[in-house]
């Protein structure tokens, strides 16, 4: 039997609709994954549902005059079938009003008090008077005494992402009424996270610890992205503190202990705590055993989040687990940065968004095209952005003329020479092909077991390209009528490669995977890397358009929904997303040589261009830069760059340029020579 793998997805609130940026940061990667754990044959349980506790939700509610009930069943309803709709394969979509959560989470606290993990304290909170109600995480706002931006809250400065407590706040107000809140005395019970700080110091940095016991899954710490070692390590290194477990709230799971009305517990304790009850409920439907997914000793459990939750994941929730004992700990947190969105931030308040439910009724059976394009601009390294255009451009140069166009092109040139009727069984004979499908399947499992998403679909989309090249090359409708018998073999070996194709595309684009299995006449699913079969005579069925291009008026129509304030602050520029990887091979092409600038002139009629002479060692040559609304010429001469001097020779403004001067651009779009250290001789290659 395979190992369990419980795949969980950050619980959305239940407060607003979903729009590209959860979808970017969590839920499309964690669908890609166990998809394609499943086709792998394994034991997935792919966890999600509502958080309907907390101050998002109770101040959404107050601020429509409706009930915090009434807000979580239009929410929870609205984004599970925009979960649905959009093919997110969750094994179950749970909720935490739920009362199968209410049980879990509150025997879960009660253990935690049996180990004595928690400990009760008395102080004093903010309170405010108006409204009768203690003030923590969102119900108070001040500025923030990290970036002195105004409108930080109790738990945490959305401007500099920094994590508050309410004391910390400069002038503190009541988000409820905005008056000055009181202080008065309250007691809560505590997480004493300093007590933790070894061990998952540990942990976090080898995958182990001294005390682990079963059942605790190793993890390989190398395999952790950069993004969410790094904020725990600034956690670690400003060491832990007590956090309290429990809030003066009317709205969430109530403290079960006597005379404790008027506290439930906290929003961040309860949620996690979702993931268990939601697979409770899940074994319960389907007559599976939970503990399989969250005690046995081998199960692997995967926390797919956006960079906001890391904390809460990777420090708190592994504690509260611990602590209770007899689960295992995440072996994985590959958390994603944000999405901008057209240069700025998404925002919900200023409907600053592509919502998820709006895009489905928008563009009716196109939900692979955002599948494809999220996917391959995922902020998987730093914060990307999604443009309008840039949406149209993947979908139009590359879903359309690669993917769709080959598929496009086989099936019609099968139909067309022979009815769509195999000759032999699935097959192929070209080496070239085999040894392109077998790098496929390689390349996406490095990738998607390494979370490297993007890279898995651009290793697919590579496979793509390789089949229109070979087509172009095997030329099929000229053979067809001198060797017939050629163009039925060649055509029969693109047939092959389309039905791995499809597999490969079937964790990423499911409709379009299924689309090709269609018209190959195949099972609706493929398991990973399985035989292709087909008997010779095999039919295929008719010819289905995969894609269709996405017109400009469409692109209009999207840009004119967006709702920019006018008085917004200038975007924070931001670092442009890693591009798609090449090989070293690709690389290996560039001769980048040390060379000196001997002299500078400006190009006549050319504002932004110097006409440079440089030394590259092996002889001295004539390079154009655009530099020189950057540089004065007399500031360059004698400096030591860095030149691509195997740049195809180029013409510019009357003026032979032989190479290309490697800049850095910092954000404000300033230009830095990349320079060599003083010493390094001419000539000497940059490898
Ligand atoms: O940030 C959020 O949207 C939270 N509702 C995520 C909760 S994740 C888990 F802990 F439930
Ligand atoms: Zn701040």
């Amino acid at each position: 039997m395979s190992k369990p793998i419980t795949i969980t997805a950050a619980l959305p609130y239940a407060n607003g609709p979903l729009h590209i940026g959860h979808l970017a940061g969590a839920y499309l990667p964690a669908d890609i994954f166990a998809r394609y754990q499943r086709l792998h044959n394994q034991d997935v349980a792919f966890i999600c549902g509502s958080d309907e506790h907390g101050a998002a939700i109770t101040l959404r509610a107050r601020k429509e005059g409706i009930s915090p009930k009434e807000i979580i069943d239009t929410y929870h309803e609205l984004n599970r079938k925009a979960f649905e709709d959009f093919g997110i394969s969750f094994d179950i979509y749970h909720r935490t009003s739920d009362s199968l959560h209410q049980a879990t989470a509150q025997a879960f606290f009660l253990n935690l008090l049996e180990k004595e993990a928690l400990e009760l304290r008395e102080s004093e909170q903010f309170y405010d008077e108006q409204f009768q109600q203690f003030l923590a995480d969102r119900y108070i706002t001040g500025t923030c005494p990290k970036c002195q931006k105004a409108g930080a809250y109790g738990d945490q400065c959305e401007k500099c992402g920094s994590s508050l407590n309410p004391d910390e706040l400069i002038e503190p107000k009541s988000t409820l009424s905005g008056s000055t809140p009181v202080k008065r005395k309250t007691s809560h019970w505590y997480l004493p996270m300093q007590n933790h700080q070894h061990w998952l110091q540990q942990w976090l940095s080898s995958g182990r610890f001294d005390e682990m016991a079963f059942p605790i899954t190793e993890h390989q710490p190398s395999s952790w992205k950069s993004n969410v070692m790094g904020q725990c390590t600034s956690w670690l290194q400003d060491g832990l503190k007590p956090r309290a477990m429990t809030r003066d709230l009317d709205w969430g799971v109530p403290v079960p202990l006597p005379n404790s009305e008027g506290k439930v517990l906290y929003v961040w304790l309860d949620a996690p705590i979702g993931y268990i009850s939601a697979t409770k409920a899940w074994a319960e439907q389907t007559g599976k055993n939970w503990q399989r997914y969250w005690t046995e000793p081998d199960a692997r459990l995967i926390h797919f989040i956006g960079k906001d939750n890391i904390v809460f994941h990777c420090l708190i929730f592994p504690i509260l687990l611990k602590s209770h004992g007899g689960f295992v700990l995440p072996e994985n947190v590959p958390a994603n940065e944000f999405l901008n969105l057209e240069g700025q931030k998404i925002s919900t308040s200023r409907n600053h968004a592509v919502w998820l439910h709006e895009y489905l009724q928008d563009f009716p059976g196109k939900r692979d095209e955002l599948r494809y394009v999220l996917c391959s601009i995922a902020p998987e390294t730093g914060d990307s952005e999604f443009t309008w255009k840039d949406f149209q451009t993947r979908v139009n140069s590359e879903l359309v003329a690669v993917l769709g166009n080959l598929v496009n092109r086989v099936m019609v040139l099968h139909h067309t020479y022979f009815k769509g009727k195999c000759y032999r069984t699935a097959s192929c004979q070209s080496a070239e092909l085999q040894a392109s499908v077998e790098r496929m399947y390689d390349e996406l499992q490095q990738h998607v077991e390494a979370y490297r998403f993007r890279s898995g679909l651009q290793s697919v989309m590579e496979l793509a390209r390789e089949g229109n090249r070979h087509l172009t090359q095997r030329e099929p409708w000229k053979t067809i009528k001198t060797n017939p018998d050629q163009a039925q073999a060649d055509l029969e070996d693109m047939l092959w490669m389309l039905a791995h194709l499809g597999c490969g595309l079937q964790p990423f684009l499911p409709d379009t995977a299924r689309k090709v299995f269609q018209m190959l006449k195949l099972p609706a699913q493929l398991a990973w890397q399985d035989e292709i079969q087909w008997p010779a005579g095999h039919t295929l069925n008719s010819t289905q358009m995969l894609f269709e291009k996405i017109e400009d008026a469409d692109m209009e129509k999207q840009r004119a929904k967006l709702n920019p304030a006018p008085s917004d602050p200038a975007p924070t520029p931001s670092l442009a997303a890693a591009k798609d990887p090449i090989t070293f091979q690709d690389f290996s092409r560039c001769d980048i040589r040390v060379a000196t600038v001997l002299s500078a002139e400006p190009v006549e009629g050319a504002n932004r261009l110097l006409k440079l002479t440089v030394d590259i060692g092996i002889d001295t040559r004539t390079v154009v830069s655009g530099i020189a609304e950057h540089f004065a010429p007399e500031s360059v001469v004698g400096r030591k760059v860095c030149l691509l001097v195997n740049l195809e020779p180029r013409k510019l403004r009357g003026v032979d340029s032989q190479g290309m001067v490697l800049m850095a651009e910092d954000l404000e779009g300033r230009l830095h020579f990349v320079a060599p250290p003083e010493g390094v001789n001419n000539g000497a290659q940059v490898k």
